[in-house]
């Protein structure tokens, strides 16, 4: 008994009696989704432009970011606070796409032993962390985050930040000639501690 769709080239009976057919249509669905989603985000102001307030890292926030992927401080700390009211009554206004603009990779995560750290900057006093860091026990004595000693020990490595720089202007961060000429000097005789203190310090600065 032949029905409507059995002339029909693609009926629905022979897709899905065909494993190939299947899998190829499948690709094809999900690539148009994909590209649909995906493509218009890299022509949309809010999402490629930075906001107000949004400076390109200094070489030695810049250094100190280095260490948190290093050291991976982002397998326990996001850095994503999603607009929800009990995730911003805690942490404050939600994160946005143009405040990681310069991110290269971005740090925003999800998984949080500890807490979200994307606007952690200015909450604490630069000696606090400097405690926090070396042994978080000293401050937070039930807290489980590794401590780590060695930053204060360490001095920033100077040489690779011109050559770093150069590599983020590449992919669209706006340094200029003379930060990258001084790249090296902003650093020098700063320990990792500092660095890493530096760069927490401005998370999160340009909305509270
Ligand atoms: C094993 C998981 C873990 C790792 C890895 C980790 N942390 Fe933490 N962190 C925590 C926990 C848990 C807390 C909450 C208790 C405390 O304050 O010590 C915390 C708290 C913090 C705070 C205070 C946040 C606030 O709002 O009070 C900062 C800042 C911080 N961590 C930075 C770092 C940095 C920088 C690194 C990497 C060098 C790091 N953490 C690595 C688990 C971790």
């Amino acid at each position: 008994m032949a029905n409507d769709n059995s002339k029909s080239v693609l009926s629905h009976e022979k897709i899905e009696t065909s494993n190939f057919l299947m899998i190829v249509l499948i690709l094809v669905v999900l690539l148009f989704g994909g590209l649909v989603e995906i493509v218009p985000l890299f022509f949309q102001k809010s999402t490629t432009e930075p906001i107000k307030g949004i400076e390109p890292y200094t070489a030695l926030q810049l250094a100190g970011r280095d260490i948190y992927t290093r050291e991976g401080c982002y397998n326990c700390h996001s850095q994503m606070i999603r607009p929800f009211r009990a995730e911003t009554l805690r942490y404050g206004h939600y994160s946005v796409a143009g405040e990681s603009v310069y991110d290269h990779p971005f740090q925003w995560g999800s998984k949080r032993t500890g807490p979200d750290l994307a606007r952690v900057g200015a909450k604490y006093s630069d000696e606090w962390h400097r405690i926090h860091l070396t042994n978080p026990r000293d401050l937070v004595p039930e807290s489980n985050m590794p401590a780590y000693p060695w930053l204060a020990k360490t001095p920033v490595d100077a040489a690779v930040m011109p050559a770093h720089m150069t590599a983020l202007r590449r992919v669209g961060v706006p340094y200029t000639d003379a930060q990258i000429a001084s790249a090296a000097e902003d650093v020098k005789g700063k320990t990792e501690l500092d660095a890493t203190i530096a760069y927490l310090q401005v998370l999160g600065l340009a909305l509270r």
